[in-house]
């Protein structure tokens, strides 16, 4: 019997041709606010080896995340000695990609494994969005590293260099994270400072708890009390309640491009809309009053509100803001789950002139507070036009056929039935060739060069259910 198993574990957890499966991940147990406050970029490493159960480990938590717009374009790679490899979530294994040493690639090249994160132009087609799901991707890499007794870093200076590991076309990589061991050894302290919200306190859960929970919902409503305000303002954008004494430093909660920190947030309940002030931990009042009128969707409105804007007088546009952006909405997801609350990211929103501001850029609202409703409802979702079995010319219904042959452009129009829409998706033979996030929906049909096509509409609602219409269609010129 004892055979058996050994072998059933061996035949499990270990290579087989161009896989090698991995062991179960080593679930390091550390409170969720301690992880947070001890997130730090390391860039300096050891040359002690990294055990497959710890790789497992920080494999493991890159898919407790939640993207903003539910899907998934981020592939990962794993540059080892041995070969660059790509991390297949389904079954929690390392697909060989390339043989050969190729951690060369980037910076910081002392580190034992690098992590590259590349953006799949065919998932997404939003370059901000796969960055944002790259910083949630980070922050749970920088939390199981650090609990580990690992370190590691975001860095896009080279991550160009990915390329030359033969990346697909639709491939672009963004992010390379070099894990390793620390040169210098972690010495934090705890060490509290002066801030007019309550100071941040350590939680009841454990980071892997929140990461294993971690609370969505799309119906929410507010009503936060002041420990629970500050306690998600803080892991969104706040300093660690820990003095970092080998780099002489008090981090922040998540990382910066160049250490820029040029978002700002903002917060909104029933009694007004104020600016937190990460420095010393503060509200300050810009509005008197409910202004979550202002904002669209409407059902996110009784939620308690979190802004993230862009501050364009620190910094211009680009992709890295949305992964630090995803990064706060990692960290204020756990937070809101610690607290047995819920949380969503609303990336379609629209706000009124009351919330718009010279030089900030609204790039992300955040709902947080206690579910009231459990949504199961599907979207309804239908194409009205064209309409199967008909004979289209020019945008004219001509006569009803067994195919439907569409003669020239023609834009097709879908009808939705959903209060919470996340996303619609355009497929033709199901390759995804267009989104849209709010309504009328409507979408050119491409040409079939004479076959048959399937078109498909897929629509996704906050609560991550999904329903989908398809046709098949000839479409001549
Ligand atoms: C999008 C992004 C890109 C970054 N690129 C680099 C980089 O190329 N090289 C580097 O050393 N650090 C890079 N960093 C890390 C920042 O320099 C670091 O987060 C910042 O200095 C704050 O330090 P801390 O993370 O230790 O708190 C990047 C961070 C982010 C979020």
């Amino acid at each position: 019997m004892k055979k058996i198993i050994f072998l059933t574990i061996l035949l499990l957890f270990s290579s087989s041709g161009d896989y090698i499966f991995l062991p179960p991940p080593y679930l390091p147990e550390i409170v969720l606010e301690d992880a947070i406050s001890r997130r730090v970029s390391i860039r300096e490493f050891s040359e002690k080896e990294i055990s497959m159960e710890n790789i497992s480990s920080l494999l493991w938590a890159t898919s407790k995340i939640s993207s903003i717009d539910g899907r998934d374009a981020v592939n990962i790679y794993v540059i080892m000695k041995e070969g660059v490899y790509k991390y297949i979530p389904l079954n929690h294994s390392l697909k060989i990609f390339r043989k050969g040493d190729f951690r060369w690639v980037g910076d910081y090249d002392s580190a034992y494994i690098k992590i590259g994160l590349t953006w799949n132009k065919s998932r997404g087609k939003n370059e901000n969005f796969s960055a944002f799901q790259m910083g949630s991707i980070g922050q749970n890499i920088y939390f199981i590293s650090n609990s580990l007794g690992l370190g590691t870093v975001t860095t896009a200076g080279k991550a160009y260099e990915l390329y030359y590991i033969g990346l697909p076309i639709d491939e672009k990589p963004l992010i390379i994270m070099p894990v390793g061991y620390p040169l210098k050894p972690y010495n934090f302290s705890y060490s509290p400072y002066n801030t007019s919200l309550p100071f941040p306190e350590r939680g009841r859960k454990s980071l892997v708890d929140a990461m294993t929970e971690e609370n969505i919902e799309a119906f929410l409503y507010g009503g936060l009390n002041e420990r629970e305000i500050s306690q998600l303002l803080w892991a969104s954008y706040g300093y660690s309640y820990f003095f970092d004494a080998s780099q002489g430093w008090r981090h922040r909660t998540v990382p910066s491009s160049h250490a820029t920190y040029p978002l700002e947030i903002f917060f909104a309940n029933s009694s007004g809309f104020f600016h937190y002030m990460p420095a010393n931990h503060s509200l300050e009042t810009i509005i008197e009053g409910d202004v979550r009128s202002e904002v669209e969707p409407s059902w996110a409105r009784n939620a308690d509100l979190i802004f993230v804007y862009l501050n364009e007088s620190k910094a211009g546009s680009s992709w890295a803001w949305f992964y630090e952006a995803g990064a706060i909405w990692q960290n204020l997801l756990l937070e809101a789950t610690s607290l047995n609350l819920s949380a969503n990211a609303i990336h379609n929103f629209m706000i009124g002139e009351k919330l718009n501001f010279e030089g900030l850029k609204p790039l992300l609202i955040i709902g947080a507070g206690k579910k009231y409703v459990e949504d199961f409802e599907k979207p309804v979702v239908k194409i009205i036009y064209p309409e199967k079995g008909f004979i289209y010319a020019f945008g004219k219904k001509l006569m009803p056929s067994k195919n439907t042959v569409i003669i020239g452009k023609i834009e097709a129009k879908i009808e939705l039935e959903e209060d919470a829409l996340l996303l619609v998706e355009y497929r033709i033979d199901g390759k995804i060739l267009g989104e849209q996030y709010i309504e009328p929906l409507s979408f050119n049909l491409p040409h079939s060069l004479f076959k048959k096509s399937y078109f498909e509409v897929f629509a996704y609602d906050y609560s991550r259910n999904n329903a989908s219409d398809g046709m098949e269609y000839v479409k001549i010129l």
